[in-house]
């Protein structure tokens, strides 16, 4: 079975509650809560309808980078099946369709299995940098210290 992505339901939450990267912050409810709001998408990919992880697309036109492809989480036990892949594609195509010309995301640069992952999808840097205190979700394995300041890269849409 291919990997599906679809906006996240009512229905998904318990499950996605359990499998959030920090339950801490209990950031499922209010990333739900926000999308109902309009300033986010808030995008599960499911195989055989079994969830294998959530990303956002940050459309709150106050944000500095807008759209940004945000907070993207496969679960562990469900990565290198093309979630990721599937899901920055399909948070893409939201933001060509809402007329954006290009989709902006903050990577932590030691991040070695989301970085060849944009730079496949034609992401590049922009120069700049945003500093982050407390990251929302672990980019780097528990061995490597996150880094303080993550690097934009942004990919455009209109580029053939
Ligand atoms: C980064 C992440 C989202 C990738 O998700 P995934 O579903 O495993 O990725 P996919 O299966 O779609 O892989 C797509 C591409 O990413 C790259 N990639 C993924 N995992 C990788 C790894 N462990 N090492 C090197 N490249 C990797 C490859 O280019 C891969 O393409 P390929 O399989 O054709 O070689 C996932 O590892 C994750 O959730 N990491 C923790 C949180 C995070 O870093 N989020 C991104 C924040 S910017």
């Amino acid at each position: 079975m291919s990997v599906v992505v679809r906006l996240v339901q009512e229905s998904d939450l318990p499950l996605l509650r359990e499998r959030q990267a920090r339950p801490e912050l209990g950031l499922v409810d209010v990333h739900y809560e926000a999308a109902s709001g309009g300033t986010l998408l808030f995008a599960v990919a499911l195989e055989d309808d079994e969830p294998l992880g959530t990303a956002l697309l940050d459309v709150d036109p106050e944000n500095r980078w807008v759209p940004e492809l945000r907070n993207m989480w496969v679960y562990p036990t469900a990565r290198r099946r093309g979630a990721g892949r599937a899901l920055s594609s399909w948070l893409e195509q939201q933001a060509r369709d809402r007329g954006f010309q290009a989709v902006y995301l903050a990577v932590d640069p030691n991040n070695e299995k989301a970085i060849p992952l944009y730079v496949s999808l034609d992401y590049l840097p922009t120069g700049e940098h945003l500093y982050v205190e407390d990251p929302e979700v672990p980019q780097v394995d528990e061995s490597t210290q996150p880094a303080e300041h993550y690097a934009i890269y942004k990919k455009s849409l209109t580029a053939h």
